[in-house]
């Protein structure tokens, strides 16, 4: 077989994959990629079906760098009555009969010297979607984003952001 067609082959099985990726992301399939979390918790039924705003549960995105995740006790104001006998919400009530926090997995984590704010890319009208994809119609989340110094300065110099090193390295 010629190199090049055994190049678009490798192309051809790569774009596959990504798509089934995406697929698979959006809540159309089980997922194998995304991050295991302690509970199984859908975004697609409590933001999506459900149409929880996402500053009900992340409630400093607008005021803070931090977004901000719920507490136990929030989750328990609805499931103390909706679905108690879940085995997953059973999981939820030990938790908060043995007081301790949910141990929830980072999804999307920057290295430690670099510096993100949410409340100033909310303030400028960048999407929640812009950097992490279709929330509400995904099961378990996945990062859709590079997070990679190149992409947040690509977005910053065409949106006329600052891109000193000092804005993202404090
Ligand atoms: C405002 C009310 C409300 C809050 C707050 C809430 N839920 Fe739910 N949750 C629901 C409803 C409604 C359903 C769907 C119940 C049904 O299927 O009848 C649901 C379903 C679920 C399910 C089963 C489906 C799924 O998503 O896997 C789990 C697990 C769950 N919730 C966990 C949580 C956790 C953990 C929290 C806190 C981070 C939380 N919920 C916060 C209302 C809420
Ligand atoms: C009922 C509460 C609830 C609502 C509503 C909700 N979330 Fe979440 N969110 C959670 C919980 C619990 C986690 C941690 C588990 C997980 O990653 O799925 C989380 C995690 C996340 C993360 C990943 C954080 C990380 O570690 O990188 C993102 C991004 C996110 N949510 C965005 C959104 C967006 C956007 C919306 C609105 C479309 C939204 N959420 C609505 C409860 C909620
Ligand atoms: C410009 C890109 C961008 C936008 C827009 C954005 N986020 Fe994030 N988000 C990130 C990055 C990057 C992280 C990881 C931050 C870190 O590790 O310090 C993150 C982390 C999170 C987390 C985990 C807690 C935290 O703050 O570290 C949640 C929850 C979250 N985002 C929710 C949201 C919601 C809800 C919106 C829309 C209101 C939103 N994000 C908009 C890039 C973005
Ligand atoms: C889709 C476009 C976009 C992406 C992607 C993006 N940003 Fe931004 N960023 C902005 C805009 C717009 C502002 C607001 C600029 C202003 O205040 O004038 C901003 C502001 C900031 C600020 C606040 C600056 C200040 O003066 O307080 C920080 C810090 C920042 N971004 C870091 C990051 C990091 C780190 C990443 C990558 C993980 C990133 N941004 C990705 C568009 C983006
Ligand atoms: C808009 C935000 C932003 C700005 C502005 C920015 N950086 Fe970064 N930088 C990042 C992020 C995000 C990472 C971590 C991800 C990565 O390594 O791509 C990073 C990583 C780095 C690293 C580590 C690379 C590695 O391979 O570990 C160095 C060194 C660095 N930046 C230097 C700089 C210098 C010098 C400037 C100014 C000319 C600058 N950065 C401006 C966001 C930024």
């Amino acid at each position: 077989m010629a190199a090049e067609s055994k190049v678009t082959i490798l192309t051809i099985v790569v774009l596959l994959g990504s798509l089934i990726a995406l697929y698979a992301a959006a809540g159309g399939m089980a997922i194998t990629n995304a991050t295991p979390q302690p509970i199984d918790f859908f975004h697609r039924v409590h933001a999506g079906e459900k149409h929880i705003a996402c500053a009900f549960c992340h409630r400093t995105y607008r005021t803070e760098a931090y977004a901000g995740m719920p507490s136990t006790e929030l989750c328990m104001r609805c499931h103390r009555v909706v679905i108690p006998h879940h085995p997953e919400i059973q999981l939820l009530h030990q938790y908060w009969d043995s007081h301790k926090a949910i141990p929830w997995e980072r999804v999307n984590r920057l290295p430690g010297f670099v510096f993100f704010d949410h409340q100033a890319h909310v303030k400028h009208g960048v999407a929640c979607a812009v950097c992490h994809g279709p929330v509400a119609q995904m099961d378990r989340l996945i990062q859709t984003a590079p997070l990679t110094m190149g992409w947040c300065v690509q977005c910053h110099r065409s949106k006329r952001a600052s891109i000193e090193c000092a804005t993202c390295h404090r």
